[in-house]
């Protein structure tokens, strides 16, 4: 099967590219990225590689066609919470607007099939009857990467209506850790668990935003899920859109919570040492509590998580050791 990664050089898209070339006599990879926020390193010796956007008509179509695609994995977006509360125009331009193009594509150039990476932003501030979140639970956006992600969503449902574009939709919780060989390089992370990683080896004071949330320490809770984890739930995803030729859409988490401060704790107690952090104001766009209930990925798609959380912090640490500048 000949199968299109948008952003399989971002830190996700490589893990997933991996992996699914560990079946390489099965799949054959092509990848475009931009490489706005992926990397050349992350891009798998054995896909073939298109550099160029999400938003190109004619490059995108024209990959369709050359390269016999049958299915894509789109997940290529701007996917920084906060920073989206203040770069609204650019959030839409890219996600929205590469959701939009990518479809035009698909109909103009007869490709039936993508799995989305959507997330749980979707879902803005639950109510506390609301947790864990299911799948149909109240949707409202409080921040403009969350609401992009939805219009997408929106979109999809709208190609396979019209176009008969089939598509898997998956909402992933706090995705951590990474392979050996690939993961997020980002330099200046934003995602808790490489921040605090970041300032282990680097030295310096990481930041807890807010705690005055109603929860059980007052920090924001999270549902961490293992990138190994989340990547199997793909490969079973297309396995699922093909046996059953219908769209899907579910939570990827492990239905278990931690606050930032417990977090900060298991590293501590992981890694052996000691996080140097302060405690500041909340960070605009942070809902209290994301946790999902992930019942219906173990029996749509029979997808159950591995992982701990001690093993995302510990790859996490691993992969980022080998490129972080020690200067
Ligand atoms: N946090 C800190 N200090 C930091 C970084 C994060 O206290 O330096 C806190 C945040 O305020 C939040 C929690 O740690 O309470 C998790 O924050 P992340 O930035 O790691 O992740 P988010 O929950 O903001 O967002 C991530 C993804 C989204 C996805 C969401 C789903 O970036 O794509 O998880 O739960 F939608």
């Amino acid at each position: 099967m000949n199968i299109l990664v948008i952003g399989g050089a971002g830190y996700i898209g490589s893990v997933f590219v991996e992996e699914l070339l560990k079946n390489k006599k099965k799949y054959n990879v092509v990848i475009l990225d931009d490489l706005s926020t992926g990397f050349k390193e992350n891009i798998h010796p054995k896909a073939k590689f298109y550099e160029g956007s999400q938003l190109d008509y004619d490059l995108l179509s024209s990959i369709l066609k050359k390269e016999k695609i049958e299915f894509i994995f789109h997940f290529a977006a701007k996917l920084v919470v906060g920073e989206s509360v203040f770069q609204p125009i650019e959030y839409y331009e890219n996600n929205v607007g590469g959701m939009l193009n990518i479809v035009k594509c698909m109909r103009d150039c007869n490709v039936k099939n993508i799995v989305f990476s959507s997330t749980a932003a979707v879902y803005g501030n639950p109510l506390e009857k609301d947790i864990p979140i299911k799948e149909n639970s109240y949707k409202d956006p409080i921040n403009p990467y969350g609401s992009s992600k939805l219009a997408d969503e929106y979109i999809l449902k709208g190609a396979y209506e019209a176009y008969g574009i089939n598509y898997g939709i998956l909402r992933y919780f706090n995705v951590a850790g990474a392979s050996k060989n690939y993961g997020s390089r980002i330099i200046n992370p934003t995602l808790l668990i490489p921040v605090i990683n970041k300032s282990l080896l680097l030295g310096g004071e990481m930041k807890v935003f807010g705690d005055n949330y109603k929860t059980r320490d007052g920090s924001c809770i999270r549902d961490y899920i293992h990138v190994i984890d989340l990547v199997k739930a793909h490969i079973l995803m297309m396995n699922y859109m093909i046996k059953h030729n219908k769209p899907n859409i579910v939570n990827l988490g492990t239905s278990k919570g931690f606050t930032v401060l417990e977090v900060i704790n298991q590293v501590e107690k992981t890694l052996n040492k000691k996080v140097n952090y302060k405690i500041t104001g909340r960070r605009q766009g942070d809902p209290a509590i994301l946790i999902t209930k992930n019942s219906k990925a173990k029996k749509d798609l029979g997808w159950v998580p591995k992982y701990k959380i001690s093993d995302m912090i510990k790859s996490d640490f691993e992969f980022r050791k080998k490129f972080v500048d020690k200067k």
